[in-house]
């Protein structure tokens, strides 16, 4: 059968809809299936949300099946026929209002008590003893996470022990910022002169992705970060390595060295200088971008969107604002030699 010029403009619209829906069914295939989903929960916290979630959807459920079976049996039934007369007009109906008043109600109520309960659950919990404390500051655009116990300060990943209770308590160096891991915690703002909390215990090992969830500027996409949930023994190791002070200079490395010393430049203007805005243990103290003594030891930079490698750090070094739009580091002028010697040095901070 040859096909209608109708029957073809159908076909091609049905093509053109599977080359839209394609990209985004297979963006969900990427390795881990569930990067960002707060169905899976691993942590006590978000089984709670998770919990509540699933009894509204049961609520939901019920109120979309009766409702369609409803105004599908009125269609079908109360339908106009040919020759019928017109039907008569009514005023009310007084067991109809009511029962569209009260079943709606009683529905509202079987859907807040649950939610009231897991609100006042997650917001009015205090920290249990042994619980692990650390301070979280949201910057335009990348996270600081501090431990104030332990004296480690690292940034864009976060590594907790599995199975210890933990404190966050969040504030902001400039605008409201959002802290969200889907499975590990609700989203909690982190705002500028307060502090907010929240408390969870993690339950299993791995590495959970976590996002900005407050508009915050330019780049609040590229605001991203990891929670490592460390096994025993794995997290205690970690502390120890960040509590393990400078990595000596590899002197018999000629380009560490080099790197050393581009590090250590005073460049103008002087918001140009590396350790103007950044603190390496024993070399410098600035607090306005990420602490680097440990920079080796991190899996991504720059917000958690360029992995930790030397072509990530030499993009980035080579045009920040190029990488990450708006970014507060500037781009600074560097010879190819100078990034090659920054990432040798930058890579040896482990
Ligand atoms: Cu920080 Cu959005």
């Amino acid at each position: 059968m040859v096909p209608t010029p109708r029957g073809r403009s159908v076909t091609r619209a049905v093509a053109a809809l599977l080359a839209v829906l394609a990209p985004v069914v297979l963006v969900a295939c990427n390795g881990d299936p569930y990067p960002q989903s707060s169905l899976h929960p691993a942590s006590d916290g978000a089984t709670a949300i998770d919990d509540l979630y699933r009894q509204i959807v049961i609520w939901a459920t019920v109120v979309f099946v009766v409702v369609e079976a409803l105004v599908l049996y009125t269609v079908m039934r109360f339908r106009a026929r040919p020759g019928q007369p017109e039907p008569a007009a009514v005023h009310g109906n007084t067991v109809i209002e009511l029962l569209w008043t009260v079943a709606p109600a009683v529905i509202l109520v079987f859907i807040a008590v649950p939610t009231m309960r897991t609100i006042f659950l997650l917001d009015g919990r205090t920290a249990p003893d042994g619980a692990l404390e650390v301070e979280v500051v949201g910057h335009q655009w990348w996270w600081e996470f501090r431990y104030p116990a332990l004296n480690v300060t690292t940034a864009n990943e976060l590594h907790l022990p599995e199975g210890r209770p933990v404190r966050l308590t969040m504030t902001s160096a400039d605008v409201i910022h959002a802290l969200w891991v889907p499975r590990l915690m609700g989203k909690r703002d982190a705002i500028l002169g307060r502090n907010t909390r929240i408390v969870f215990t993690p339950d299993s090992a791995g590495t959970y992705l976590g996002q900005c969830a407050e508009f915050c500027g330019t780049s609040h996409a590229n605001m991203r970060f990891r929670v490592m949930v460390d096994a025993s023994g794995v997290f205690e190791s970690w502390v120890a390595a960040q509590q393990g002070g400078v990595a000596p200079l590899d002197t018999a490395n000629a380009l560490v060295a080099e790197g050393d010393t581009a590090f250590r430049r005073i460049r103008l203007p002087a918001s140009n200088s590396c350790i103007a805005c950044h603190a390496i243990q024993g070399v410098s103290g600035g607090v306005l971008g990420p602490n680097l003594t440990h920079v080796g030891s991190r899996t991504t930079l720059a917000g958690g969107i360029l992995s930790n490698d030397s072509a990530g750090l030499a993009r980035w070094l080579a045009n920040p604002p190029g990488e990450k739009p708006g970014s507060l580091m500037p781009r600074i002028e560097l010879t190819p030699r100078e990034i090659a010697a920054l990432v040798a040095y930058l890579e040896s901070r482990q």
